[in-house]
């Protein structure tokens, strides 16, 4: 079902990804090659543009029709691609979008300073829809994200991560970025309170299923699938979803096997399956699955004052999407 529902939708917007990848080659603008190099490192190396997107469909379903949306839903990648350079040099990956995250490539300092110049090329852009209101969103979003960021930094390893820290974190980091990119197409299309309230709640549903699917993918998918090397966060000492609810569960021998492996720094694939086979045995794989798709259902539920459309459509295959994805 899932490969269908990747195809609808890449049937549905391949004109739109065009413009997209486009817009965001013309508008880099870096005044030094090496800000180029690094940044299209990352940009181009595929990516699904799940924002832009978004940001798209979010303002043409409430009627957007100035023809700036292409432009506008740039903003979304080039603050996404800011984080996820950041990001790599704090969790220290090793790959990304199926390439070598940039930070092995070029000195951390050079690749989080290519980030700043992508956060600061998003605010640019920002200012040419002359919305007070949009630049609020996005200044939020950033402030959202670097302190969800930094939390997660600060609570790695500790074991007794509440689910509703985890919440948090993941609304931070991940959520509102989303949720933004949704509530700006309605600003720029200048929709009733009630569309721009839809579409707000849309977000942050789609948003927090879409990073509790990334966490359980990081768990059940192939290196090859993911483009990046899944048992990161096990590496990482970053209590998810699925290793909380199943600590929650588990008796002091399993408990204290989980601890022992998430606080080991070498990588062990035998170690990781017996992991897997506990989280799927105390129930944190499945408690994970439930929770986004309840998240789904009220991504999609918050659509309802909207009247049937293209745009419509979509939106509501992308929340299908955000948990059947293999990638
Ligand atoms: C990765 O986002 C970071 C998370 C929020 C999990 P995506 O899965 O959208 O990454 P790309 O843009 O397709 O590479
Ligand atoms: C994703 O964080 C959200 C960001 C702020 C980039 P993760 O660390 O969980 O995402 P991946 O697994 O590196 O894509
Ligand atoms: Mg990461
Ligand atoms: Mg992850």
């Amino acid at each position: 079902m899932s490969a269908d529902i990747k195809q609808q939708i890449i049937e549905m917007v391949g004109p739109d990804l065009e413009q997209v990848e486009k817009a965001l080659e013309e508008n880099l603008s870096p005044n030094l090659p090496l800000v180029r190099e690094i940044a299209s490192h990352l940009l181009f190396a595929g990516g699904k543009r799940l924002r832009p997107l978004l940001m798209i469909h979010a303002a043409r379903m409430c009627g957007y029709a100035n023809g700036y949306e292409i432009l506008f839903s740039t903003i979304f990648e080039y603050l996404h691609a800011a984080t996820l350079l950041h990001d790599d040099v704090v969790d220290g990956a090793d790959k990304r979008r199926g390439k070598a995250a940039a930070h092995t490539i070029w000195d951390a300092p050079k690749v989080v300073l290519t980030g700043d110049f992508l956060l600061a090329r998003a605010l640019d852009i920002a200012s040419k829809t002359r919305s007070p209101r949009v630049i609020s969103v996005i200044a939020h979003i950033t402030q959202a994200m670097s302190q969800g960021e930094i939390d997660q930094m600060e609570n790695k390893g500790r074991p007794d991560l509440s689910e509703a820290e985890y919440n948090e974190i993941i609304e931070r980091k991940t959520a509102v970025l989303i949720q933004g990119a949704c509530r700006s197409g309605a600003i720029v299309a200048e929709a009733p309170e009630e569309e721009e309230t839809g579409l707000k709640d849309y977000g942050f549903h789609l948003g927090m299923a879409f990073q509790m699917a990334d966490d359980l993918l990081d768990y059940t998918a192939t290196a090859e699938e993911l483009g990046k090397n899944p048992g990161a966060d096990m590496r990482e000492g970053k209590l998810t979803l699925p290793l909380i609810h199943s600590l929650a569960n588990a008796d002091d021998n399993d408990r204290e096997w989980i601890l022992d492996t998430m606080a080991r720094t070498e990588f062990d694939p035998e170690r990781f399956a017996g992991l897997k086979q506990r989280l799927a045995d105390l129930g944190g794989i499945a408690y994970t699955g439930e929770r986004a798709v309840r998240h789904v259902a009220a991504a999609k539920a918050a659509l309802d004052v909207f009247e049937p459309s293209e745009s419509k459509t979509l939106l509501n295959l992308i929340a299908d999407y955000s948990i059947t994805r293999k990638v």
